[in-house]
């Protein structure tokens, strides 16, 4: 999003595992996607996000990261509980606003009873998840039949390890495109997202998420590609296609019914 993966510098040799790398690069994310200095998440993100499972009910935010979209949650009346690996992104979610219940943890190994939640949000998260298949089996244990999970990721379509703007003017005239890099294999890569930061990302085609979720009885009830956001596109005028491209993908599934 106007997240991590703007421009997805790969590195070839990754190095740094990825709660090594969050740690280190925490003071990052803070500073420049949150608190409202984003419009991604302003405009588009938090808003789904309330809209598609906000109100009374208890809700499980996995990656939670410093919490702004959990605060937004709580506001909309929800029980939420934040769980995140990365204790310094918890300390800045604690000092914004300490009503929000925090563990940590990661998805793979969720510390929530079975069946205890009405709905689990994941954003932008999976991306950074080693094991889909045991992260996503954690989140349709602790869910109730008939929970809701909303997926939110990096459009896996478009956001590719190597993927990102061109700008060419080598050629007559200059060409300005969106590139996108290999994207059926699965791959793991460390990307510098911003000079000497350096993140690791998991890249997966969207049929393996579709197929692991349904493996756990998480039905697709919707799926939403909106366009980027107003403030997004008038912070890239001279990128007109941007307005064309998806950068969010949001899934919203059920848990089947007992
Ligand atoms: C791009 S940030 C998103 C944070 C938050 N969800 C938001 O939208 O503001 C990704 C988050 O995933 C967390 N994370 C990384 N690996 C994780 C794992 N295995 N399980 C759960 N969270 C993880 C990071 O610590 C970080 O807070």
């Amino acid at each position: 999003m106007s997240d991590e993966s703007a421009d997805r510098t790969g590195v070839d040799e990754p190095t740094g595992s990825t709660q090594e790398l969050w740690n280190e690069h925490a003071d990052w994310w803070t500073s420049e996607f949150t608190d409202g200095v984003d419009p991604e998440y302003t405009e588009q993100i938090v808003p789904l996000v309330v809209e598609a499972i906000g109100g009374p009910g208890r809700i499980l935010d996995v990656g939670t990261g410093e919490g702004q979209v959990a605060r937004a949650l709580r506001a909309s009346g929800a029980d939420v509980i934040g769980l995140d690996p990365t204790m310094s992104l918890l300390a800045t979610s604690r000092a914004r606003d300490g009503a929000v219940p925090l563990t940590a943890g990661v998805a793979g190994a969720l510390p929530t009873a079975d069946g205890s939640v009405d709905a689990v949000l994941a954003c932008l998260v999976f991306e950074h998840v080693p094991d889909v298949g045991p992260a996503l089996a954690e989140v349709a244990r602790v869910l109730r039949p008939g929970g809701r999970f909303l997926f939110l990721l990096n459009h896996p379509l478009l956001q590719t390890p190597g993927s990102g703007w061109i700008d060419d003017h080598t050629i007559d005239p200059p060409e300005q495109y969106w590139q996108i890099g290999p994207y059926l294999p699965e791959a793991s890569t460390v990307e510098e997202v911003q000079k000497d930061v350096f993140i690791r990302f998991h890249h997966r085609p969207l049929s393996t998420y579709l197929n692991a979720l349904r493996a756990e009885g998480l039905w697709l009830d919707r799926m939403d590609e909106p366009a980027p956001p107003p403030g997004f596109l008038a912070q890239t005028p001279w990128y007109t296609e941007a307005a064309t491209m998806p950068r969010l993908l949001a899934l919203h599934l059920v848990k089947r019914p007992a």
